[in-house]
């Protein structure tokens, strides 16, 4: 396709996350967003006229009549596989939303699908794509590291499937999963997954009122198969803003604004610190703290290089393949598994397993 316009459809394009890909797209030469698909009509309708693209509340009615190359899948997790493997069909490439999926059995069933088409499945962790984690990747002593360290304190989700245990899968898998997916990057693969989660903090009748019905703190353990230990601790149960970003400061400079989610890489010489969306900090014996701001918008880079992948068929180009971000998925659905029997978890045995 060299360096032709990319005509792109948006699935689940009226919601949240589906406009920051329709706004990211729109900024770009070498893209082109024809349709967006949403079962929302009435949103689907505003969000079409203010874009000027055309409007499908059918998948497959959009797939038929229009002509495209990729799809960006940003729905509610339960339909991502069976919208994936329509685009598959149909030849397209995907960019598709993290969490894959809640099942491990139909996630199983994509990667086969993936396996045998020439098309690319690109998950959306897009911290990949950004200078800080490439900047850990580089300077990250992989000899002597010992233990991740990592925390995401958040509240009541804002989305309302996503406050709901059956669509969501909970705060590891639908909101930590983008720390797992770092941990996954800088430690290599997982080989046991303890959990313990509560309901305890978030189990009122103002909760249930909203249709909140999940866990509210969740304490996870791994073990990485090269010896390396983890830790991550998370929760849906503070109350709102808790760390607002101050007024008059914009947005991309966060660094002010104290942090909710991090993750503390140890190693024997070095501690690295990463701050989700902000900054790295570097402390390391004999030397002077560095600290490494985010530069840009990783969500922005993670489209550029899906777009230039599309163009090239340049698989090098993609941080987040579906191949790999499958196992990302598979941890956090076995903390689930394990919170929930209160057994510890072989990862490859649970792979394994029928899901
Ligand atoms: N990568 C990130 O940082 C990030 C951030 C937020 C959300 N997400 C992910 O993006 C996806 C969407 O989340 P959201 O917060 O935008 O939710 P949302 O509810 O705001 O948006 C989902 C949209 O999909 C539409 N929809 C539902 N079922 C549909 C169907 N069968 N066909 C077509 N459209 C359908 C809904 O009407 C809605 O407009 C989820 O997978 C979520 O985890 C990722």
């Amino acid at each position: 396709m060299s360096s032709s316009q990319v005509k792109f459809g948006i699935v689940g394009g009226a919601g949240r996350r589906g406009l920051v890909h329709l706004k990211v797209l729109k900024t770009f030469k070498d893209a082109h967003v024809k349709a967006i698909c949403d079962i929302d009509e009435a949103r689907l309708r505003k969000v079409a006229e203010a874009y000027k693209v055309n409007a499908y509340t059918d998948l497959d009615e959009m797939l038929n009549k229009e002509d495209l190359d990729a799809v960006v899948i940003s729905t509610p997790t339960p339909v991502h596989i069976s919208q994936t493997l329509k685009c598959l069909e149909g030849g397209l490439d995907v960019l598709l939303e993290k969490p894959i999926s809640l099942s491990l059995a139909e996630a199983k069933k994509l990667y086969d699908a993936v396996k045998r088409s020439n098309c690319f499945v690109v998950v959306g962790f897009q911290s990949r794509y950004s200078n800080i984690v490439r900047e850990i990747e580089n300077i990250l002593d992989r000899d002597t590291l010992s233990m991740l360290h990592g925390f995401w304190y958040w509240t009541i989700p804002i989305v309302g499937w996503i406050r709901r245990r059956s669509m969501g899968g909970g705060q590891i898998v639908d909101q930590a999963i983008h720390l797992i997916d770092l941990y996954r990057l800088f430690a290599g693969e997982v080989e046991k997954v303890y959990a313990v989660y509560t309901e305890r903090g978030r189990d009122t009748e103002e909760d249930r009122a909203t249709g909140f019905d999940n866990w509210a703190s969740y304490v996870v353990a791994f073990r990485f198969k090269n010896g390396v230990v983890g830790g991550l601790c998370t929760t849906y149960a503070l109350y709102p803003n808790i760390f607002p970003i101050p007024e008059g400061v914009k947005l991309e400079d966060r660094a002010t604004a104290e942090s909710a989610v991090m993750i503390d890489i140890i190693c024997r010489e070095m501690l690295i610190r990463y701050v989700h969306g902000k900054e790295v900090r570097v402390y390391q014996r004999g030397k002077e703290t560095r600290v490494i701001r985010l530069e840009g918008d990783s969500t922005v880079n993670m489209l550029r290089a899906f777009v230039e992948a599309v163009q090239t068929r340049d698989k090098t180009l993609i941080r987040t393949p579906y191949e790999d971000s499958f196992r990302t998925m598979a941890v956090a659905l076995a903390a689930n598994f394990s919170a929930e029997r209160g057994a510890v978890v072989d990862l490859d045995a649970f792979i394994s397993s029928e899901g």
